[in-house]
């Protein structure tokens, strides 16, 4: 136990992605949802009635709270910097949904201006701390693949305006597959073979429209502003390079493929955009993966906010950084501006790594 009790926190976005976290936040002992605010109140009413959270309204009032500590902040891409950048002036540690921001620029001022005020920065996604991801860690980090060498991702649907009820910001700039999706695996390549160093990348569109297929929208057309197929090869500063294919334009489904390939043996972790599962192991001259069970609180979306909130607290340092968030953005930027340019970018920005997270750590155990 670090004290002090557990830390008020004040969420921001009452949409899609806040159900999770609030039925999440409501598990880890060390965090406790005192208001949930949002541009349309009503919205945050009913999420904040649904989940028992107490106080419900607007980003003034959830800002003006003494007693929230850490702004969960779950708006649209293009909402985050903004929102977050005003928690930081009011304050408050701001954890923010990916992607960081959607311009580097923004990032860089957010992440300035929360070392200034002293307070912390956190960006999702924060699947990678989940027991899958860190089991693969611990795996590789001793030496149970050889020497890691190369990487292949394959993220490839028919696109979330299936789904989603309001999908046109996931086909505007801040989303698409690469804004969208590549933050989970290229935070869980980063964890395991550091900052990426550039980036060559191709990119398209199978369709300037899509049509929204599921709730009081259905049926409505919408306009699509970035590629919905992007394919990119990544070089990693000390070593290491992968392949990865992020697309929206697949009718066939296959997600959560990430293989690292060793001197020994090939790894496939669990789905990067998942908490856990299995991990499988190929040994050099074996045909068959072997599956290695893992095992560990699942946690789910939050776990980065609870780590964060025992790091004000006075534990270690989180992990699941700004820095890190702005890194993640800066090489998925640099990807789109390979596809335009079709040339080789280089990623300026760095992070500092963080070993894997002991067996034990437990997110719904009470540690402040
Ligand atoms: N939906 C998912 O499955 C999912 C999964 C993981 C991460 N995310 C991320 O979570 C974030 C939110 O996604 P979502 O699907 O919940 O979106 P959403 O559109 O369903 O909800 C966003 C909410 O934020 C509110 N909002 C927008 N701008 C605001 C502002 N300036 N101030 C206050 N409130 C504002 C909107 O009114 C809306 O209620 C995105 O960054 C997305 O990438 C979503």
């Amino acid at each position: 136990m670090t004290g002090g009790g557990p830390v008020g926190v004040g969420v921001i976005g009452a949409g899609k992605i806040s159900e999770q976290y609030l039925a999440n936040m409501a598990a880890f002992p060390d965090l406790d949802v005192r208001f949930v605010a949002d541009l349309v109140t009503e919205r945050a009413a009913a999420v904040a009635d649904t989940y028992g959270v107490p106080g419900a309204g607007t980003v003034p009032d959830v800002l003006a709270r003494d007693d929230v500590e850490i702004i969960v902040n779950l708006t649209i891409p293009i909402a985050h910097a903004d929102v977050a950048s005003k928690a930081v002036a009011a304050g408050k540690h701001v954890w923010n949904e990916k992607p960081f921001t959607v311009d580097r620029q923004s990032g860089r001022t957010l992440l300035e201006q929360a070392r200034s005020a002293g307070v912390l920065i956190g960006c999702a996604p924060d699947t990678f701390l989940g027991p899958g991801l860190q089991a693969a860690k611990r795996m590789i980090d001793r030496g149970d693949i050889g020497q890691p060498l190369t990487a292949s991702v394959v993220y490839q649907t028919p696109g979330p305006h299936r789904w989603h009820p309001n999908p046109d910001f996931l086909y505007q700039p801040g989303g698409g597959p690469l804004l969208d999706m590549a933050p989970y695996y290229l935070t869980a390549l980063t964890h395991i073979f550091g900052p990426i160093a550039g980036v060559a990348a191709l990119g398209s569109s199978a369709s300037p429209t899509r049509t929204i297929g599921a709730g009081p929208r259905a049926g409505e057309v919408f306009d699509v502003s970035v590629p919905t197929y992007v394919t990119a090869l990544y070089d990693f500063q000390t070593g290491g390079i992968a392949q990865a294919t992020f697309s929206f334009d697949s009718p066939l489904q296959r997600v959560g493929v990430l293989e690292i390939a060793g001197t020994d043996a090939t790894l496939a972790t669990s789905d990067p955009n998942k908490f856990t599962g299995d991990i499988r192991v190929a040994k050099s001259g074996e045909a068959d993966w072997q599956t290695v069970a893992v095992t560990g609180a699942e946690g789910g979306r939050g776990i980065g906010a609870v780590d964060m909130a025992r790091a004000v607290r006075g534990g270690d340092r989180h992990r699941a950084t700004g820095d890190l968030g702005l890194h993640v953005l800066d090489a998925m930027l640099a990807t789109a501006d390979s596809m335009e340019q079709r040339t080789f970018v280089t990623v300026e920005s760095v992070f500092e790594p963080v070993d894997a997270l002991p067996e034990d750590w437990d997110p719904t155990q009470r540690v402040v």
